[in-house]
């Protein structure tokens, strides 16, 4: 019980904090333009790639690309996506009553669903109860009281684009939700960026970020330079991933060698125009070589965008001192079963009711066992282990999870205490 007290008094301490001192940056916009810009999401339960990519309008295979996931894989988009796992959910960065926002998100209630619930947990913090009762004009509506199942909701997400560059270098910004146990420059190491980057970007005074604060990081990019008519106008590529276009026909990649794009015909889709440049025998991404005294005369064949339906090709064709060999691109991997928790923080160990206990009647995405009581007692995970020098300060971000499961856990709290 002394546990549970002191644990509950750090809970509603944080529920606090996170109430009412939540930081999200903000950039004012006029006109019509969207960019590409990615969210930061971590599952609340196992869920089917094609559930996590539901929730936020997204296609399955555009989800499993941004995060460097084999998206070709057979059956890909049926694959369960293990609860804690942090994804890069690509998304438009559209421009909404002046203030960049992606609002492409209309979520159906579920039974038990609250405006509480949809932001802490269904959206994992990256939107706020009064933001969604805002957009929803639902201006008297208890955070804790249930929606009409079936309510239509928007959920306004919070995105930046920044004209996607970042000290003049193309940058695709990624909402990071601040977990606790997080410090600024540990997400900004992991991020590979400075934390004096980071607090530019976010305009913030000090390098300090509370748990449920929202920050822009951005991430290196490989731009596009298609034609306005083209339908994949700015397109961007996050380093070390992957984007789908002209209909799932094209695909194409950033890294690691360098941050130029690299587009490639991709078979996701039956029927796709034809991908080889025009007079020349050259496939979209390939390139045909001749070595020569001079030198290496190459004939490369590039994508040029998606215009009026058809897959655009420009043929390049120069000396080279060498022959390029083949073109080094991002490592696909198969979506994880599992996911490495880390909890090592100052926090007490959580050894209470799981919260899918108080959401038991929250009915699927989240299947059976995925929120469960025994994941708060897992040991400590492999990367503290391996690193017994490591201070908290410089654990990974993305490892600490706890914040998912401590606002679950207050949410379990304090529908039990309604109860
Ligand atoms: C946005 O970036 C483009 C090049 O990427 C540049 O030409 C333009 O001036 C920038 N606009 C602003 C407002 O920074
Ligand atoms: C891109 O990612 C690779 C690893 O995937 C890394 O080695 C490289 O430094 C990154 N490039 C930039 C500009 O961040
Ligand atoms: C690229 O060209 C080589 C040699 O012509 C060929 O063997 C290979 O299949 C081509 N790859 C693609 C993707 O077109
Ligand atoms: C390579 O170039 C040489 C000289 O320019 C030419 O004779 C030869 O036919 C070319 N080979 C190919 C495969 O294009
Ligand atoms: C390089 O090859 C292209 C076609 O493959 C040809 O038109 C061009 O003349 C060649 N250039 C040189 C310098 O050999
Ligand atoms: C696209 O197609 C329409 C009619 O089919 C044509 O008027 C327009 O010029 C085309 N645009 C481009 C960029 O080819």
């Amino acid at each position: 019980m002394d546990h549970l007290s002191g644990f509950l008094a750090a809970a509603v301490m944080l529920a606090a904090i996170v109430a009412s001192e939540a930081k999200t940056t903000i950039e004012p916009c006029s006109g019509s333009d969207s960019c590409p810009a990615l969210l930061g999401y971590t599952l609340y339960a196992d869920m089917k790639v094609s559930e996590v990519a539901a929730l936020f309008a997204t296609d399955p295979s555009a989800l499993l690309a941004a995060n460097a996931l084999d998206f070709a894989a057979p059956g890909a988009a049926h694959r369960i996506l293990p609860a804690g796992l942090f994804l890069r959910v690509p998304t438009r960065c559209a421009c909404a009553d002046g203030v960049r926002k992606s609002v492409a998100v209309r979520y159906a209630a579920r039974p038990a669903d609250t405006l509480a619930t949809l932001a802490d947990v269904v959206f994992a913090g990256l939107a706020s109860a009064d933001q969604i009762r805002g957009a929803n004009g639902l201006a008297d509506a208890d955070p804790d009281a249930p929606l009409d199942a079936g309510q239509r909701i928007v959920v306004p997400l919070p995105c930046v684009c920044f004209n996607s560059s970042d000290s003049n270098l193309p940058a695709v910004y990624l909402s990071y939700v601040v977990q606790v146990g997080d410090t600024v420059p540990a997400i900004a190491a992991e991020y590979e960026t400075t934390v004096t980057d980071v607090m530019n970007v976010n305009a913030m005074g000090s390098p300090v970020a509370a748990p449920g604060d929202i920050l822009a990081i951005p991430l290196p990019a490989c731009a596009s330079s298609f034609p306005k008519s083209a339908s994949d106008h700015g397109l961007l590529v996050a380093n070390g991933t992957y984007a789908l276009t002209a209909g799932n026909c094209v695909q194409c990649s950033c890294g690691p060698g360098n941050l130029n794009l690299y587009c490639t015909p991709a078979s996701l889709s039956g029927s796709c125009p034809s991908t080889q440049c025009s007079n020349s025998n050259v496939l979209l991404g390939n390139a045909s070589t001749n070595a020569t005294s001079a030198g290496c005369n190459v004939s490369s064949c590039s994508y040029g965008g998606f215009v009026n339906g058809s897959i655009t090709t420009l043929l390049t064709t120069g000396l080279q001192p060498k022959c390029p060999g083949p073109h080094q691109v991002p490592l696909l991997t198969d979506p994880p079963t599992t996911v490495n928790r880390d909890y090592s923080t100052s926090l007490p160990p959580l050894s209470a009711p799981a919260p899918a206990e108080a959401g038991g009647d929250m009915p699927e995405p989240p299947p059976s066992s995925s929120v469960q009581g025994g994941s708060f007692t897992l040991p400590r995970g492999a990367s503290t282990a391996d690193g017994p020098a490591r201070s908290v300060s410089e654990a990974p971000p993305t490892t600490n999870k706890q914040w998912q499961i401590l606002s679950g856990f207050i949410l379990c709290l304090i529908l039990h205490f309604h109860m």
